[in-house]
């Protein structure tokens, strides 16, 4: 299994003020990353020795003295000598836009400055990490299963599925553990779920207030669905339960958090070997 992306947030030079690199090295542990904390004042050596031992698969420099221009660059090219270029190195801090082509062509991949969310940093670091260590990912997804949408009222939306379009009904069930009523139609290899709130907590009864009806979830099955989770986990994906659930017919199912897939929420589920 793939193991936690590691990263090292360093604070190069003379400046005394953590504060900045502390919140980004909590964000980022909680986003799923291990994360270890250089303290304030290292020198270059320091940082590249910390980062070669602790096995990290990204360096954070974040600097706020103006000395980036001498420390950032005297960084990867330690890093370089000492043959662990791949480490993954980026920076942040208080940096003059016009330094940042210089620091880029030295090896920094991308500059973070003021204002920048933490998750556009864990993206691109999970980004970047999967794609350099030629990571095989461990999803199991076989196809989509369904599309889901949002609906006020089934018995109002099943006759433009049913009757214009001409699918199938495969059948309405309630499923009170999301508190919504559900129908399925066949659509060749897939299948389209209508959801209609059965209260008030129903989080599709929140979406509907929040964005009226439509679209509302891709589901992919996948061969094993425990396994599944603990990939997207181990990538710092956030699940919204920590177990799977039951689903309609009885398939167990698990969400991911859209804020880390590109805002699509998506479903996970395992289709039950029949006796
Ligand atoms: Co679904």
């Amino acid at each position: 299994m793939q193991k936690k992306i590691r990263v090292l947030i360093a604070k190069p030079g003379l400046d005394g003020h953590d504060r900045g690199a502390l919140v980004i090295a909590q964000g980022l542990r909680d986003e799923g990353m291990e994360v270890i904390y250089s303290g304030l004042r290292q020198t270059p050596e320091q940082i590249v020795a910390a980062a070669i031992q602790e096995d990290v698969d990204c360096i954070g420099l974040s600097i706020l003295s103006g000395a980036h221009n001498e420390l950032f660059p005297e960084v990867t090219r330690l890093l370089k000598e000492n043959h662990a270029e791949d480490i993954l190195v980026i920076g942040g801090g208080v940096i003059p836009d016009d330094d940042i082509p210089f620091l880029q062509k030295h090896g920094i991949k991308a500059i973070f400055t003021p204002g920048t969310s933490i998750s556009e940093i864990a993206q691109f670091i999970k980004g970047v990490s999967l794609e350099d260590k030629g990571t095989v990912s461990n999803s199991s997804v076989k196809k989509i299963d369904h599309l889901g949408i949002a609906v006020h009222h089934l018995d109002e939306a099943i006759p433009f599925f049913q009757d214009v379009l001409g699918l199938k009904l495969l059948g309405k069930e309630e499923v009170v553990t999301e508190g919504v009523k559900v129908a399925f139609f066949e659509v060749g290899e897939t299948k389209l779920e209508l959801l209609e709130p059965l209260n008030k907590e129903s989080p599709i009864y929140k979406h509907l207030e929040k964005r009226g009806e439509g679209f509302h979830h891709i589901a992919f099955e996948v061969d094993n669905l425990i396994q599944q989770f603990d990939w997207m986990k181990e990538n710092g994906f956030p699940l919204l339960q920590d177990k799977p659930k039951d689903g309609a017919h009885g398939k167990k199912v698990g969400f991911i958090h859209p804020k880390s897939t590109h805002k699509v929420l998506v479903e996970f589920c395992e289709i039950p070997i029949k006796e």
